[in-house]
């Protein structure tokens, strides 16, 4: 596999620094001036009313973290749309449509985009396959660069999307007049720390995703919880856990936990909580270990939060996304489960 792990997915894990930073080469240069955005011949920022980020899966959840640099920075209102679900969207003129697929023949987005085919709408794909269907129908491609991604469990491709989407994304903020400069040269710093972030987080959960794997081998089902910009990121942890493992994972937003999900919570329930600094979560996480739920938080590149708690970029805590993905792919090894072939699903799904 040309990598330190006998499986496609540890190795994927493995190149995310590489990847992240092999975008960064491309693109950031485009960032400060505005040209990656006018480069893709897409309309003046300030001539977009609407974002509508649309996808599946893993694909979805990179959209709603792209999705969150136009409304935080761009103050624009931003719409995540399942793609299987497009058909209830109400068309907008002035609508910037990005389409997340790492394939590209993703059948519910190719079928959304009959849905979204509206005046005055722009189509941009954001796509690991710039000669894929998405491609061919799009107004404006991005390729995201991750190189050919094997495992059916999306890793290093999430990574490329979100990167490259938030590139496109303050480039487009850069060259708007709406938009506070300290805001995207304060993000676009943050963007260019990501690689070094990701490996650090590589390090710096190496250790305790073993123990981790021991102390819950034997849980029948999992809670992620999350707030702000860490919520999708603990859908992102629940679906891979699912997709590895074949073990129940819901995510929340925390401040929902007191609304129903709470009474899942028992002794020795485990539950994994993305914290982006927002310290409402440490009353969300007390009343779960009032229950006795064992609480794992993860809060910057390591285990132990002190000393690296920043406040997350609009995007969120992308390196978050390294031991959620290290967690399902150790637990799906423990468990005996092939994590490059998951049971039932594919990699590409081209069927309704
Ligand atoms: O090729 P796509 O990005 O359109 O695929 C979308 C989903 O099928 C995909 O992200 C899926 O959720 C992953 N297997 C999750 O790891």
């Amino acid at each position: 596999h040309g990598g330190r792990f006998d499986d496609h997915m540890g190795n994927e894990i493995d190149e995310q620094p590489a990847v992240a930073a092999r975008v960064l080469d491309a693109f950031a240069g485009g960032i400060a001036d505005g040209s990656l955005w006018r480069s893709l011949g897409l309309a003046g920022f300030d001539r977009i009313h609407r974002v509508v980020v649309l996808g599946c899966g893993t694909s979805l959840h990179a959209g709603i973290a792209i999705g969150r640099v136009f409304s935080d920075l761009g103050h624009l209102p931003v719409t995540a749309l399942v793609a299987s679900e497009a058909s209830s969207f109400v068309p907008e003129p002035h609508t910037l449509v990005i389409a997340i697929s790492q394939s590209g023949e993703t059948a519910d987005i190719l079928r959304a985009l009959d849905a979204l085919s509206f005046p005055d709408r722009t189509l941009l794909a954001l796509t690991n396959n710039p000669y894929s269907s998405l491609a061919r129908e799009a107004d404006a491609v991005i390729d995201c660069l991750a190189g050919v991604e094997i495992g059916v469990a999306a890793t290093k491709t999430f990574v490329a999307q979100v990167m490259t989407g938030v590139a496109v994304a303050l480039s487009g903020l850069c060259g708007s007049a709406r938009v506070d400069r300290v805001d995207a040269r304060a993000a676009l710093e943050a963007l260019t720390e990501t690689p070094l972030r990701l490996d650090a987080a590589l390090r710096g959960w190496s250790d305790s995703i073993p123990l981790l794997t021991e102390e819950f081998a034997d849980a029948s089902g999992f809670l992620f919880l999350g707030r702000g910009s860490g919520v999708v990121y603990a859908a992102e942890g629940a679906l891979k856990l699912k997709e590895l493992t074949y073990r129940w994972a819901e995510h929340q937003p925390a401040g929902e936990l007191k609304h129903g999900p709470l009474a899942l919570v028992e002794n020795g329930t485990p539950v994994l909580a993305v914290d982006v600094g927002d310290r409402r979560l440490d009353i969300n996480i007390a009343e779960v270990l009032a229950r006795g739920g064992r609480v794992v938080r993860i809060a910057g590149v390591g285990p132990d939060p002190v000393g690296d708690l920043r406040p997350a970029p609009p995007w969120g805590p992308l390196e978050a996304v390294v031991p959620l993905q290290l967690f399902a792919r150790s637990l799906a090894i423990r468990l005996d489960r092939n994590v490059d072939k998951p049971r039932n699903l594919a990699k590409s799904v081209t069927v309704d």
